[in-house]
């Protein structure tokens, strides 16, 4: 059977950034960003996107062109042994597994924009609303919604799945984050807010903050989840790859900003004396315990009816935002499957789907619910749900060291002239540029000492409790 593709360059960017806008962007870059130096971060991150992570962009996108492969079928193609076979599978399996959790997140966006849109807002501000809610029974239909949504857009394959999703959502989100912005800058305070956000502040910017920043930036691109080897097999021979990845790169930043200028206003007119400190560095915590008081508390203003138009506008947002990083995540094993198998894109789904929805079930059932999931094991010092055990192993662990070990296989496996030689297809002016050397030197030298340096530490202080630079 044919390979599908994206219709164009456009379809490939707006279903990669739909991939990397998600809820990383839209709420823990904020926090993170006015806490740790306003503008100064700002511009750290950027340096960051455009400087380590668009090169790894660029080696997974052109990966996935010339194979045309999932990540399994293109380390084991070029690979040719087995251990980058190995690493193939590693690169399956992790998407998998951080799929699984990002379900249960997506899920809980759901069901707090269903409660906004019946006007439950009263409830969702309460003081632990959140360990109730994601206790209750009702969680499970809204995970029914979820999954037959995701497997709808899913079953659509790339074009008509996949870039349809991206190309309705994708513009709808961008409107709304720009109505939501400019109805929060009618708000008593929001100068306030804006002025935490954008005000830099060097001194803030201690190594800690720098790891966190391109921790942040690195994972918020989507890299070394397979997905970009994925959509890059998507992607036409004559396309240029620099520009999309640049624009994919540029709208992440963008919504991250625009981001920065909706939730700090908000929160500064919510509370004009609100010590920085108090806001949680986790998107979880800000999401579902911080934002619905805000949104009640506009009631004073625009009514109980306004108020949960407007959570249920913001809580929409998100979703699209959530929905379509889902569908990205997905899709890698979809497509593993259905490579290396030989099978239709049904029975792929169908197969993975099931041991997706369990494995999920398992990790809703990890509240606190079954004693068995919710204190599974013990490492570092600290009692782990089976949740947090996948979040800690295939997010915060696996991602950096899949990282590493893609840059050492792009460059020194595939080797630089192959990588080349596929940029350059669709790109003339590619072969002799800056760019090209930069591309070619950070990711043989720099990029992998880091990734690796962070995997390391990572270890360290999550299974071991001992940073090792901080
Ligand atoms: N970019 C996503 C975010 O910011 C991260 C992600 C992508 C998570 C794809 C899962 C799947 O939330």
């Amino acid at each position: 059977m044919k390979r599908e593709q994206f219709s164009s360059s456009l379809g490939f960017v707006l279903a990669a950034a739909g991939s990397a806008v998600g809820i990383g962007n839209l709420v823990a870059f904020p926090v993170m960003a006015s806490k740790n130096g306003g503008a100064a971060f700002l511009i750290m991150y950027a340096v960051f996107v455009f400087f380590i992570c668009l090169p790894v962009m660029l080696a997974e996108m052109s990966l996935g062109r010339h194979t045309r492969q999932n990540p399994l079928g293109a380390y084991t193609e070029i690979g040719q042994n087995r251990a980058w076979r190995t690493v193939g599978w590693m690169s399956v399996i992790t998407p998998f597994m951080i799929g699984v959790f990002y379900l249960v997140i997506t899920v809980w966006i759901f069901g707090y924009l269903a409660k906004s849109v019946m006007g439950q807002l009263n409830e969702l501000a309460g003081p632990d609303s959140f360990d109730v809610f994601i206790n209750s029974n009702e969680l499970f239909i809204y995970m029914a919604v979820v999954i037959g949504l995701t497997f709808a857009i899913l079953q659509g394959g790339v074009k008509q799945g996949i870039e349809k999703a991206a190309r309705v959502l994708m513009p709808m989100l961008f409107i709304m984050l720009i109505a939501l912005v400019i109805y929060v800058f009618t708000l008593d305070n929001a100068m306030l807010g804006v002025k935490f956000f954008l005000i830099p502040d060097f001194d803030k910017l201690t190594g800690k903050v720098l790891n966190g920043a391109l921790a942040q930036a690195f994972f918020s691109l989507s890299l070394a989840m397979g997905i970009l080897i994925t959509y890059g097999s998507y992607i036409q021979k004559n396309n240029n790859i620099v520009q999309a990845g640049k624009m994919v790169a540029g709208l992440s930043v963008l919504v991250a900003c625009c981001s920065g200028l909706l939730i700090l206003p908000a929160v500064f007119s919510f509370n004009p004396d609100i010590q920085l400190s108090e806001l949680s560095e986790s998107s979880i915590g800000m999401i579902f315990m911080f934002l619905p008081k805000i949104f009640l508390a506009l009631q004073a203003d625009i009514g109980y009816f306004g108020a949960s138009f407007i959570a249920s506008f913001f809580f929409l947002l998100v979703f699209f935002a959530a929905l379509t990083s889902l569908v990205s995540i997905i899709e890698v094993p979809v497509c593993s499957l259905m490579d290396s198998k030989g099978v239709s894109r049904r029975a792929a789904l169908y197969t993975l789907g099931g041991a997706m929805i369990v494995l999920s079930v398992i990790s809703a059932l990890s509240f606190g619910r079954v004693e068995l999931f919710s204190n599974l094991l013990s490492y570092g010092g600290v009692n782990k749900s089976f949740f947090a055990l996948v979040y800690d192993i295939f997010y915060e662990t696996i991602l950096p060291l899949n990282g590493f070990l893609l840059c050492l296989f792009v460059i020194y496996r595939w080797k630089k002239h192959n990588l080349d030689a596929e940029i350059s297809q669709g790109n003339s002016t590619f072969a002799g540029s800056v760019l090209q050397k930069y591309v070619n030197f950070s990711l043989g030298t720099f990029i992998p000492l880091i990734l690796a340096v962070i995997f390391v530490n990572t270890v360290s202080t999550i299974f071991f409790g001992k940073n090792l630079l901080f």
